[in-house]
């Protein structure tokens, strides 16, 4: 018999954002995390190089800066109102972080360290600034950690390996969600006032990806079932530097300690592509530098990948070249020593995958797929809104890398994934937690499983025609040659064809496994089916956009087009039939700008 659960407040998902949305929603509701993993085995914790905020522990540094740099860094794509707010409420979320207990690497004299990080500026010399707070190249790990045991201390309810299927709305009102536990393939009904989803992003769609096998776009798709739009999905950024072949993050904060960029010529290519910042371009600049130089023959031996140098002995010549300095004015060098106390899951990574010493070698790296910009589109509270009115969907909520504020547009900054889920899980337990109180638990659809039983029983009782992991591998190989780095009409055109007769391939899949038990067969059909959903968004509105804009750069229209593009796109999936519309970007201080690094 179906199990029903009732909180005021439902959180979907136990990565970074689920869990602050937790703590804070916890403090005046009854509140739940449900998770398809184990909390701590979430993806946040594979971020690595740091969490931005103008601390200023090291230098001048000011949230208007980081605010600046977002703006640019999003091709100005970004809704300008909720990056001011997401960029001053990251202090006080990051010292909320170390009041928790998080173990942040030090300055000298104990304040929490900060590092240079991509597109972070002083904005009044142009210069790199040391914004990015960290601990060690383990940042993300760090806040998982430190988050989970805050939630446990404080009594939440956990469903871990609860995988959710459905979104349940009544009367047009969020009635809460149905999940499978996978221990027992048994539905279970959680009843709820408030729902939020923060389960993460879908670089699984794409062949090479630095994200876990668990970032299949569950909360994008279950909502677009249910009618709700998904907002700027055409951008997906592509991290410059992931190991080659594997896809595994190498973090930024290389390049931040002075890592340099090369081709198979030896040269630091990064000079000609951003003449100010160089390696420390934002992704999508230096993603598009690599993929150039490969595409001219210059990647190392002809092949599709270039060096990333953090050798002592070249990150002390390039610091030298480029008059960098200490804060304290005295000339920036560096020992191998120090280097590994700096990156010590990398050099652990490199000798594991490559063979690579990286304060000996240099680690042969190429543009990965890694993060989401767009998502289920929500206010600056995490309230999802639902049209080009930002018409808000009673109840429901969204936080994290699913979600679509939007603070990140067409390109997200280096460490503002984190900065996003502490800021917005915050304030979206908070906003949740209060509409749950002021609001009566709304009645059950008649049947509320019916949808999830429907979804189970046509993976289980195909015709078994087709094989989910051959339509895996054709989807991801046809999303990275047409839907990465450089796209065209052409291939744009391909991949929607291509990931159409997915679809409908889809459809013939049977899963064999009949076993209710931990039917992990089921669970990752279930979450190609997601993955397909996203694919096919994500073609269409890139094939619509027609121009260049940060993440998403366009052969046959090179350039940005503020005159017709600059707006949001917003796509509604019918059955097979994805409808698109766009609404207004909020501008407030910065008039749209080419960008310079
Ligand atoms: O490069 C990195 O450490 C990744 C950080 C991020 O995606 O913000």
């Amino acid at each position: 018999m179906t199990q029903t659960h009732v909180f005021d407040v439902i959180i979907v998902g136990g990565g970074g954002a689920g869990l602050m949305a937790a703590l804070n929603a916890s403090r005046t509701a009854k509140t739940a995390v449900l998770s398809k993993l184990y909390p701590t085995r979430s993806h946040t914790g594979a971020a690595q190089g740091g969490v931005g905020a103008a601390l200023g522990n090291l230098e001048e540094d000011r949230w208007e800066w980081h605010a600046f740099d977002t703006v640019k860094g999003s091709d100005y794509l970004g809704d300008q109102d909720a990056i001011d707010f997401m960029c001053e409420e990251a202090i006080q979320a990051v010292y909320d972080l170390e009041h928790f207990g998080l173990p942040f690497s030090r300055t000298p004299d104990g304040r929490i360290a900060q590092r240079p990080f991509g597109g972070h500026t002083n904005n009044e010399t142009k210069k790199p600034v040391r914004r990015a707070c960290y601990a060690a190249d383990r940042t993300g790990h760090m806040i998982l950690q430190t988050l989970y045991q805050q939630c446990l201390r404080n009594g939440i309810n956990f469903y871990d390996e609860f995988q959710v299927l459905d979104l349940l709305v009544q009367g047009g009102v969020t009635a809460g969600v149905v999940a499978v536990e996978l221990a027992t393939g048994e539905l279970h009904v959680f009843h709820a006032k408030s729902v939020i989803f923060a389960t993460g992003g879908h670089g699984r769609i794409w062949d090479i990806t630095s994200n876990a096998y668990a970032y299949t776009g569950d909360g994008v798709a279950v909502t677009l079932r249910r009618g709700i739009p998904a907002e700027d999905m055409e951008f997906f950024q592509f991290h410059p530097t992931g190991i080659y072949k594997l896809g595994i993050l190498i973090t930024e904060a290389v390049r931040g300690e002075g890592g340099v960029l090369f081709n198979g010529l030896g040269e630091r290519f990064m000079e000609r592509y951003a003449p100010t910042i160089k390696d420390l371009a934002s992704r999508d600049v230096t993603s598009r530098a690599i993929y150039l130089e490969v595409k001219e023959g210059r990647g190392i031996k002809g092949k599709n990948y270039v060096y990333l140098d953090i050798r002592p002995e070249t990150v002390n010549l390039y610091a030298e070249k480029d008059g960098r300095t200490n804060p304290d004015g005295t000339p920036y060098r560096v020992t191998a020593e120090e280097i590994l106390a700096k990156i010590p899951d990398i050099a652990d990574f490199c000798r594991t995958y490559l063979g690579v010493d990286p304060v000996k070698d240099p680690m042969p790296i190429q543009p990965t797929a890694h993060y989401a910009m767009g998502g289920i589109p929500t206010d600056k509270f995490g309230q999802v809104v639902i049209d080009d009115k930002n018409t808000v969907f009673p109840g429901l909520f969204a936080a994290g890398e699913c979600a679509c504020v939007s603070v990140h547009g067409a390109n997200r900054l280096g460490t503002n994934s984190l900065v996003d889920l502490i800021v917005f899980g915050k304030h979206s337990g908070l906003l949740a937690a209060a509409y749950a109180n002021g609001s009566s638990l709304p009645s059950l659809p008649n049947d509320p499983t019916d949808f999830s039983r429907q979804q189970i029983d046509q993976l289980m009782n195909g015709s078994g025609r087709e094989k989910a992991a051959n339509l895996g591998r054709e989807m991801r190989q046809v999303m990275m040659d047409n839907v990465g780095v450089f796209r065209t009409e052409e291939g744009l055109a391909q991949a929607v064809e291509k990931v159409q007769e997915l679809r409908e391939r889809f459809k013939q899949v049977k899963v064999g496994d009949t076993s209710k038990i931990f039917n992990t067969e089921l669970l990752n059909t279930w979450e190609l089916g997601n993955m397909l959903d996203l694919a096919l968004v994500t073609s269409i509105t890139a094939l619509d956009r027609k121009e260049s804009r940060g993440a998403h750069a366009r052969d046959d229209f090179p350039s940005r087009d503020d005159q017709n593009w600059l707006k949001h796109s917003l796509a509604w999936m019918d059955g097979d039939k994805v409808r698109l519309d766009y609404k207004p970007v909020v501008i407030t201080k910065y008039a749209p700008k080419e960008r310079v690094y």
